[in-house]
């Protein structure tokens, strides 16, 4: 197989673009997929101060090296979750990789904030995912706004895109529909969120990760059964592997014509946000998620 830009031996071979490369080509080829997707949606510029939400896994670490790169303005964000059999590892690799780099890093340790998962995990006897994701959103949002940052970006790839997109059109969820995409402007207190990967594959980043030599972190939370929407994304695979290309043009069909129709609808009824009354967080309710889960832990058995 040879490389179809440079007639080198390639090692990626890419049938969705119909290309295959050489490894030099192939980060040639990432960078500009990147490039590309920030300018298409207009995700930020060099003169954003961009927080890098780093979770130790391969795709936040390549995105973080990627905008480094390319000359962002970038600092990392690790949040510790106090998970004795996986927060260890994922810090030590956060903090090896930004002292190995020079970047910068801001770690924030739940056990020093009172929020340890696996004590919010045996009080709160509802799934710890949707709870471990709103307290990991809450400090993201909170170091943003408080620190000065203008963007926050997360790793998050065309696959874990098209798998959440295909979740919320199964279950027809216009809110959500209205909502997804690799931007999503600050509004209301919340600072602007991006996703600078959503046209790189999982297999393109996994690629990109291991050419660059980044060292990766392999103990997964002991919670979950494994990775989110597991079954959509084999479904995708199975699919893509059929009608190659199909996953880009599912996701930017939707960017372009059915994400602005599900806005029409749910333009009218969106929640009135005001200030959390124990902290300030921007909220639906009077006291926050992040305050009701505290208060949760703080009442005695
Ligand atoms: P996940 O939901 O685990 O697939 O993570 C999606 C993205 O959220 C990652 O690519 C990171 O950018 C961010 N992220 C997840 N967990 C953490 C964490 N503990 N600290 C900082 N960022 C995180
Ligand atoms: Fe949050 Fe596992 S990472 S529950
Ligand atoms: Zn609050």
């Amino acid at each position: 197989m040879k490389c179809t830009r440079c007639k080198a031996t390639a090692v990626v071979a890419l049938p969705s673009h119909n290309a295959a490369f050489c490894p030099e080509c192939f980060l040639d080829f990432f960078s500009k997929q990147v490039d590309k997707g920030i300018r298409e949606h207009g995700l930020m510029t060099k003169q954003d101060r961009v927080l890098v939400a780093l979770s130790g896994g391969k795709d936040s670490l390549a995105l973080m090296l990627e905008l480094g790169r390319q000359g962002y303005d970038v600092t990392g964000l690790h949040v510790d979750l106090g998970i004795p059999e996986s927060s260890p590892a994922a810090r030590g690799v956060v903090e090896r990789f930004c002292e190995k780099y020079g970047f910068p890093l801001i770690v924030r340790d739940m056990v020093k904030e009172g929020l340890p998962i696996p004590e919010v995990k045996a009080k709160l006897r509802r799934p710890i995912c949707s709870a471990c994701g709103k307290i990991k959103r809450y400090f993201f949002n909170q170091t943003a706004r408080e620190q000065g940052f203008t963007v926050l970006a997360t790793g998050h790839n065309l696959d874990d895109e098209v798998a959440r997109l295909t979740s919320n059109t199964l279950r027809w969820d216009s809110a959500y529909l209205s909502d997804q995409g690799p931007v999503l402007e600050d509004e209301d207190g919340f600072a602007k969120k991006v996703k600078p990967f959503w046209r790189v594959t999982e297999f393109e980043t996994a690629n990109y990760a291991f050419l660059m030599g980044i060292e990766n972190h392999y103990a997964p939370c002991p919670y979950s059964s494994g990775a989110s929407f597991s079954t959509l994304k084999s479904l995708w695979l199975e699919l893509e592997d059929k009608m190659p290309g199909r996953k880009m043009d599912f996701y930017h069909g939707f960017l372009e014509r059915g994400k602005p129709a599900f806005q029409q609808t749910e333009k009218q009824d969106s929640d009135i946000l005001s200030p959390c009354t124990r902290c300030g967080y921007p909220t639906s309710a009077e006291v926050c998620g992040v305050c009701r889960i505290r208060e949760a832990l703080a009442e005695r058995d």
